[in-house]
């Protein structure tokens, strides 16, 4: 597949060939591999990022996202930023372009968390240096890789494998099919029907040979599942006071031991973080022994600093 930039810009699962795809996560493992056991704040022993500066704009809350990003960028020897959005005249009326060019004349690489999916696409196409999508009201492909890669570390490759989304199809949800297409697995999602994933997202997995089922009982849509993953029921760009509808709908969508011994004996149990214990996912199942959600959130570091390595071409 072709990109439409002259740039490796990481914006969507989608958008990177499978190959490139499947080549930052073998990078991802080794990567870590060759790291084990050292202080989180020692350099790895190549430094690909040597003189590259990275700015992490977000325009939403972060744990994860902010603090693997920036810590990845330092263990590869660059040096990175966190800027918040509110506090930049992107927040108070500077164009997105006008940002992306400035941007461009300080750094090497922009990280962008916001909300509009069409803020990270301008920032892309007027972007002299690569960008990266931290997440948007839509997506969230950094988050998807990890999850792969933590996968098949636990398992071994996830082409083949039955996938079961539970809840609310968000934009965790749409990396997932997204990535259903290019690594070759089969996606079920379970949940109820007015907040399906997007008709487009199911549509570009079924066009590249995934099964893609949508289920409304959560017992036969676990049946035979290779991985369930869950996320909040209330994602940072739903109002709040769609939070009692959306749980009323959502409830019987919770993951715990129950409905997770509908599932393949050796079936894993994945989720983003962060997450609110006891709505979408009990904690006997998020600490139970199939729950590999810390893996989840330490491999975001792995593979986004893949995914900067991949952007940059170092
Ligand atoms: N999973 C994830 O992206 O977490 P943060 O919102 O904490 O970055
Ligand atoms: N769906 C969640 C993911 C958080 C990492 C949200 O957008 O808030």
């Amino acid at each position: 597949m072709k990109s439409e930039y002259p740039m490796n810009h990481f914006l969507d699962i989608h958008k990177t060939s499978a190959a490139d795809l499947h080549g930052i996560i073998d990078q991802a493992k080794a990567m870590k591999q060759a790291r084990q056991g050292r202080p989180k704040g020692m350099l790895d022993d190549e430094l690909p990022l040597a003189g590259q500066m990275v700015a992490l704009i977000f325009e939403k809350p972060s744990t994860r996202t902010r603090i693997s990003f920036d810590v990845g960028v330092r263990q590869m020897g660059g040096q990175s930023m966190v800027l918040s959005g509110k506090d930049m005249q992107l927040g108070h009326g500077e164009t997105i372009a006008d940002t992306a060019r400035v941007m461009s004349r300080y750094v090497d690489l922009i990280m962008i968390r916001t909300f509009d999916e069409t803020v990270l696409t301008e920032m892309a196409e007027y972007a002299t240096v690569p960008v990266i999508n931290g997440l948007t009201d839509r997506t969230h492909p950094c988050q998807i890789m990890a999850d792969i890669q933590t996968y098949e570390e636990h398992r071994g490759p996830i082409k083949g494998k039955k996938v079961v989304w539970a809840g609310d199809g968000n934009n965790v949800c749409a990396s997932f099919l997204h990535a259903a297409a290019q690594f070759g697995f089969d996606l079920t999602f379970t949940g109820p029907a007015q907040l399906d994933p997007e008709e487009e997202f199911v549509g570009l997995a079924r066009r590249a040979g995934s099964k893609v089922v949508i289920e409304r009982d959560a017992v036969k849509a676990v049946a035979g599942a290779d991985l369930v993953v869950a996320d909040t029921w209330v994602s940072m760009h739903d109002s709040q006071s769609s939070k009692e509808r959306r749980h009323n709908m959502l409830r019987p969508y919770q993951i715990n031991d129950a409905l997770m011994a509908h599932a393949k004996e050796d079936a894993l149990f994945m989720h983003c973080l962060p997450a609110h214990r006891e709505e979408e996912v009990t904690s006997s199942v998020m600490d139970g022994p199939q729950s590999v959600i810390f893996d989840e959130a330490e491999n975001r570091l792995h593979a986004q600093k893949a995914i900067m390595r991949w952007c940059l071409g170092l």
